[in-house]
């Protein structure tokens, strides 16, 4: 391994580029910019580059001071320019990773970033891709791509992946501090990005290929989207036996050792969890392999909503009322609590499906002011005790923390809560035995 280029990236004056400046790529960029190296970012979006040039930032995690702390000290800009990638020494690929209509992975992203990468590619450059995408997406498809012109990796440039493991709304565990997988396509090039990213991450964690990194990233959400199916199929299992399956989550997280809590709920959102093991079923089907653990666990948690709404109609059918016709408040759209985003989320399936059987549905979200899908377009409505009280349902999907969910269990007068918002609220019907979800309605 050449020590110099390892030593010119762990140590001279750079410039980095990011590709796609999103919930993803803006955080690296700040964070490479606060180590002091020269940051320029490109995003084909004239908006986000124009807000980030005069200081502002389009996503939660980032105040305005963030960005105009290091667009000011000059360690910071942006372009729409992608022939400017040959000023830069090394290159992280940010871009999103969507599924297309029939669910099968959209690359189209990496790809067209993989281009614009290959067409400014000079001698020396790093190039890093932290997009979440299927084992064999660097070497199969940006490989190809960068070695087009006659360039070698390896020798004339190096490429790797390293996961993002973002993590949206949290406070302890940001960019810096969160360890960072890394794996080249050859030793040398591990070598040049563990140089590059130890300026900026705490802790490097190489592994021995892109293939290992790759699998490395949908392993970990995997372990999520299949653990909250497991959840969600004993929520479903304990509303059928009438026990409150809250109280035995809690109950069974007493354990010391052998069990990680997980929490049931309205199905999965955002663009990780519910998305990037699609990705590697879909990697595993080129190979006759069918994933059996992500096809359950996605049909249960695909399933939730259909659960929710069930629960609406139940309460509304004891009252004696028709979901047709009801004035239904969902509160919380976004995928999860404390957040501003609403990718997949199962808030949109929610109103969706309730909309679909007449009812009138508005929503209260404090993080999303605005909600557009279908080509429709919602105001989040004031939470106001009038507004509680003329609705025939409310329905908890996402429990922000600002929210009185005590206010909402005492002024609407059918409550069906998907996250156990109310606790401690609803009484048991009676001794150790609970309804769950519907936690307030006639005959409660
Ligand atoms: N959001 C998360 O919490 C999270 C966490 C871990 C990993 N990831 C992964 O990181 C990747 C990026 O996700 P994100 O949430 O940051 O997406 P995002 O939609 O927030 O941002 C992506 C940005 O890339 C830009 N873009 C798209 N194609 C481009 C191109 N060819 N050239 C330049 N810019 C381009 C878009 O305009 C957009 O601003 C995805 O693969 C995702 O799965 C996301």
């Amino acid at each position: 391994m050449s020590k110099d280029v390892v030593e010119r990236f762990r140590e001279a004056d750079l410039t980095f580029g990011v590709i796609g400046l999103g919930y993803v790529g803006l955080p690296l960029a700040v964070e490479a910019a606060r180590s002091g190296i020269r940051v320029l970012g490109f995003d084909l979006k004239e908006s986000v580059v124009s807000g980030i040039r005069g200081g502002r930032s389009h996503i939660q995690d980032l105040s305005d001071d963030d960005i105009a702390e290091q667009v000011g000290a000059g360690r910071l800009d942006a372009t729409v320019d992608m022939a400017r990638l040959s000023e830069c020494d090394g290159i992280s690929i940010c871009v999103p990773t969507p599924l297309s209509k029939t669910r099968d992975p959209d690359i189209s992203f990496i790809f067209s970033a993989a281009e614009a990468v290959s067409r400014a590619l000079r001698p020396g450059q790093l190039v890093v891709l932290e997009s979440t995408t299927y084992p064999g997406t660097t070497r199969e498809v940006v490989l190809p791509e960068l070695e087009k012109r006659g360039l070698r990796v390896g020798t004339d440039f190096y490429l790797c992946f390293s996961p993002e493991r973002v993590d949206p709304g949290n406070r302890v565990w940001q960019t810096r501090n969160t360890p960072k997988v890394l794996g080249g396509i050859t030793p040398t090039c591990t070598g040049v990005g563990l140089a590059l990213y130890s300026r900026f991450f705490d802790i490097l964690v190489p592994v021995a290929s892109t293939e290992a990194a790759e699998l490395t990233k949908i392993l970990e959400n995997t372990f999520r989207a299949v653990n909250i199916g497991l959840v969600n199929e004993v929520a479903l299992i304990a509303d059928r036996l009438k026990v409150d399956v809250w109280e035995v989550i809690e109950a069974a997280a007493t354990k010391p050792f052998g069990f990680m809590k997980f929490t049931p709920g309205p199905g999965l959102g955002g663009h990780c969890i519910p998305v990037d093991p699609h990705y590697l079923s879909w990697k595993m089907r080129t190979l006759n392999y069918k994933t059996r653990f992500i096809d359950v666990a996605s049909e249960i948690n695909s399933h939730m909503p259909e659960f929710v709404v069930g629960k609406v109609w139940e309460a509304l059918n004891r009252a004696r009322k028709a979901v047709n016709g009801s004035e239904i408040l969902v509160l919380g759209v976004a995928y999860k609590p404390d957040i501003d985003d609403v990718r997949e989320s199962p808030a949109l399936d929610i109103i969706r499906l309730l909309e679909a059987s007449g009812a009138k549905v508005d929503y209260h979200d404090p993080f999303v002011p605005r909600l557009e899908e279908d080509g429709r377009e919602w105001l989040s409505v004031p939470l106001t005790d009038d507004v509680l009280g003329s609705v025939d349902v409310a329905v908890i999907v996402t429990d922000h923390s600002s929210v009185d969910h005590a206010r909402v269990f005492e002024k609407a007068p059918i409550v069906v809560d998907s996250r156990n918002a109310t606790r401690g609220l609803a009484s048991p019907l009676s001794h150790g035995r609970q309804e769950g979800w519907i936690v307030k309605g006639p005959g409660l």
